[in-house]
């Protein structure tokens, strides 16, 4: 055979040059063996081009590979057998020197070490790939035991829980719950409330109208009145209407042009005023405590009558009189009455058949009573130490 290592066509320096170099690194790494070392003897005796060669190149580049630990280190392999400069290209190279009707079954050997080795590359790759990630992983991981840290969750507002409150107890004793807009029509919010235009009545809630015809909701009985309206003439109604109201105010401790109120109306045959009494007596009692007791004093309302200003006996004292009740021993509570004759006719209903009460609640007055509270604007600056104070009521 005639082959670049004869003395007839000495060896290209660059093989030799490249023979050395992964004769070294075997060294350093430790793969030399004797193999390696005949592998070296072939070829500088000028055996390069022999098929036998082909194996032993393709043993040592596997026991190398076999030997890597890294990516870095499979990487630095691939170039050294695959690269330009590599032992295979050389092989490549050399294939002009040999005689013709030998090359191909050569190329086709040196063709299939490439791809031997470039596929045992790609899968000691896959290998080393997945061995990395464990171990980044296994650094990497995260330690769930720590305690996290705890979101900062709202509570509800005192007003909603008074409401809620309310809404229960009234619920419970088969009312249903009703709401309505806020900008009214000034037909439910005064003249179905039996409070027609230019009556001097209209002044005690002057409010904030939109136009001629719709303003802000001076109190929710605009709900009552469109509930009357809209199931007229059925009975009986039972039904609360809680929701925001509005009055032209000057804001201070007690006063605030924006307020919380729960009304209710019952309408039916035979209620009677000792129905309504019965009725905010056990409201009372719910709210305030078992032994309370309530009193009616005589009031105006243009859409009740007769009507009713409702006190509960004070719940810091007992009666005895204190600074909550400002030494009288009753705390006023609500207004109430008998639905006017009128707004019920309005409404479609015989006043000679059917009687009702009616009653508004103030949320605020309520919350402040209840939980001690000195000034209304609290409720509204949502002062976030104010608000939390009420976690533990819900
Ligand atoms: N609507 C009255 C107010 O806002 C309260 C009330 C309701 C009085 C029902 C009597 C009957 O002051």
């Amino acid at each position: 055979m005639n082959s670049p290592g004869s003395e007839s066509d000495p060896l290209p320096i660059h093989s030799v040059i490249m023979r050395i170099k992964v004769c070294r690194k075997m060294k350093q790494d430790g793969t030399a063996n004797v193999r390696s070392f005949l592998h070296l003897c072939f070829f500088f005796a000028g055996k390069e081009m022999s098929m036998e060669n082909v194996t032993n190149i393709k043993q040592e580049a596997l026991s190398r590979l076999e030997a890597c630990e890294s990516l870095a280190d499979l990487q630095e392999l691939r170039v050294l057998y695959l690269g330009k400069k590599g032992p295979i290209q050389d092989l490549m190279k050399s294939m002009k020197d040999l005689p013709k009707e030998e090359r191909p079954a050569f190329g086709q050997q040196v063709n299939a070490l490439k791809q031997a080795l470039a596929a045992a590359i790609e899968d000691k790759r896959t290998v080393l790939e997945e061995k990395e990630i464990n171990e980044r992983l296994q650094q990497e991981k995260i330690d769930i035991t720590l305690e996290g840290r705890k979101p900062n969750l709202g509570n509800i507002h005192p007003l909603t829980l008074v409401q809620k409150e309310i809404e229960d107890l009234f619920i419970g004793l088969g009312y249903s719950v009703e709401e309505g807009p806020e900008v009214e029509l000034d037909f439910y919010n005064f003249e179905r409330a039996n409070i027609p235009k230019d009556h001097p009545a209209r002044d005690m809630q002057d409010t904030f109208y939109i136009d001629m015809e719709r303003l802000l909701r001076t109190h929710t009985t605009a709900i009552q009145m469109r509930v009357l309206e809209k199931d007229s003439p059925r009975t009986p109604i039972k039904v609360i209407c809680p929701g925001k109201v509005y009055r032209r105010d000057d804001d201070d401790a007690t006063h605030s042009h924006q307020f919380t109120q729960v009304e209710g109306l019952v309408v039916g045959e035979n209620i009677r005023l000792s129905d309504l009494k019965g009725t905010l007596e056990f409201v009372a009692r719910r709210m305030f405590g078992e032994k309370r007791v309530i009193r009616f004093r005589p009031s105006y309302f243009q859409f009740t009558e007769p009507s009713v200003e409702v006190d509960v006996s004070c719940h810091m004292c007992g009666g005895k009189g204190c600074p909550t009740c400002k030494g009288t021993g009753w705390i006023e509570i609500l207004g109430a009455g008998m639905v006017h004759p009128n707004v019920l006719r309005m409404a479609g209903y015989d006043p000679e058949k059917v009687s009702g009460f009616a009653f508004g609640i103030g949320a605020e007055r309520v919350a402040m009573l209840k939980y001690g509270i000195d000034d209304i604007r609290h409720f509204y600056t949502n002062d976030i130490r104010f608000l939390k104070t009420f976690t533990r009521f819900e």
